[in-house]
């Protein structure tokens, strides 16, 4: 069944959800977005697409079954509850929102219009990160007993929308690539993280009112501890680095990811065997285009939960929040006391 879709803010990303919903097998019938510039090469190459400014009008279609929502962090709480009391379906990008009562209003939101409402996080549909999942669950080498998280980027400030530069409107590199990686230790690991310790700021932009590093330890309940472990600098694209290393009881996994990668560097997976790294192989999928089709599939099948449990985003969150906390306090923050 093709659905019919509305896609809210076209900026950095969301222009390509155009393409994303169209190679999943649905139609994009409506785009929000108030920058004309950002706009105007879109309604050339989709004149069959109605443009509107504002998200609110997009939400008036009664054709609109699912909206997919890119809209800056400080909107998606609101967004996202005006779109499910529209009566559609919500697939809005990460992080769920700027703190957990905004979370919680969401959930409500979702449970009360029976809608579905899907964070995406999108990164657990990466190659690398989808296999290095596949070697934890299988316990070819043993059980978990550590993790490194990392991070490490360039910012360019003046490439950035003014939101993302101020941490009271979700700015910041915590709400947006610390949330991808509290995402996927989760996801990999499991969700009974029980507790935070961080030391989180902005030291490499200290004229950014915006966090651009943080070194965070998190423990499982289950055993396994992991350190996040990330720093956006002004300069040194020939030092990036995002990915993560796994210690295990017998043996090590690591994975890359490549996106903004330095030279050195490669996308993959890798496991520590007989005293070498040996390169597993891997394909290449495009996440945003299954992610879109495992959401849209759930919302055709009448499911009750999306395939990203709204707890999970909601406890992206909370984990972040707690890294917040310790920084500010100096102590570890202990989860669910
Ligand atoms: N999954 C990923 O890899 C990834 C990558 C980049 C961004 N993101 C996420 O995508 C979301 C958007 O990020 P971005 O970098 O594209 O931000 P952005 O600021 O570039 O884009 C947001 C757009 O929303 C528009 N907008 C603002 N108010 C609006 C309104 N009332 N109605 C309609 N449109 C409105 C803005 O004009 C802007 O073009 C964020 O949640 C971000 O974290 C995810």
């Amino acid at each position: 069944m093709a659905f019919n879709v509305a896609v809210l803010g076209t900026g950095r990303i969301g222009g390509s959800y155009l393409k994303v919903v169209q190679n999943a097998g649905h139609n994009v019938r409506a785009v929000a977005e108030p920058r004309e510039e950002q706009v105007a090469p879109l309604k050339k190459s989709h004149p069959d697409v109605e443009f509107v400014a504002d998200y609110k009008e997009a939400l008036k279609r009664k054709d609109i079954d699912i909206v997919v929502l890119t809209l800056p962090h400080w909107l998606h709480h609101r967004a996202a509850i005006d779109a499910l009391n529209a009566g559609k379906h919500v697939f809005v990008e990460k992080p769920m929102a700027l703190n957990t009562e905004e979370c919680d209003e969401m959930i409500a939101a979702a449970k009360k219009s029976g809608r579905l409402l899907l964070v995406a996080h999108t990164q657990r549909y990466f190659t690398p990160v989808k296999k290095m999942k596949e070697i934890v669950d299988s316990k070819e080498l043993g059980e978990v007993v550590m993790v490194h998280d990392i991070w490490h980027k360039v910012l360019a400030p003046e490439t950035r929308p003014k939101w993302m530069l101020d941490g009271t409107r979700g700015g910041g590199m915590g709400q947006m690539d610390g949330s991808h990686m509290i995402d996927r230790l989760l996801w990999i690991l499991g969700s009974d993280v029980s507790s935070v310790s961080a030391r989180v700021g902005n030291f490499t932009h200290p004229q950014i009112p915006a966090d651009d590093t943080a070194m965070c330890f998190l423990r499982w309940k289950h055993g396994p501890v992991a350190t996040i472990s990330r720093i956006a600098f002004d300069h040194g694209k020939g030092f990036t680095e995002y990915g993560a290393d796994y210690f295990f009881t017998k043996g090590q996994a690591k994975f890359r990811i490549a996106y903004g990668r330095g030279p050195t560097q490669k996308d993959g997976v890798w496991i520590a065997k007989n005293d070498e790294w040996v390169e597993v192989p891997t394909s290449k999928t495009d996440s945003l285009v299954d992610e879109f089709k495992d959401f849209a599939k759930a919302v055709e099948s009448g499911a009750k939960q999306p395939p990203i449990p709204m707890a999970h985003g909601r406890q992206v969150i909370e984990v972040l929040e707690a890294t917040e906390e310790s920084s500010r306090t100096g102590r570890e923050v202990i989860l669910g006391a």
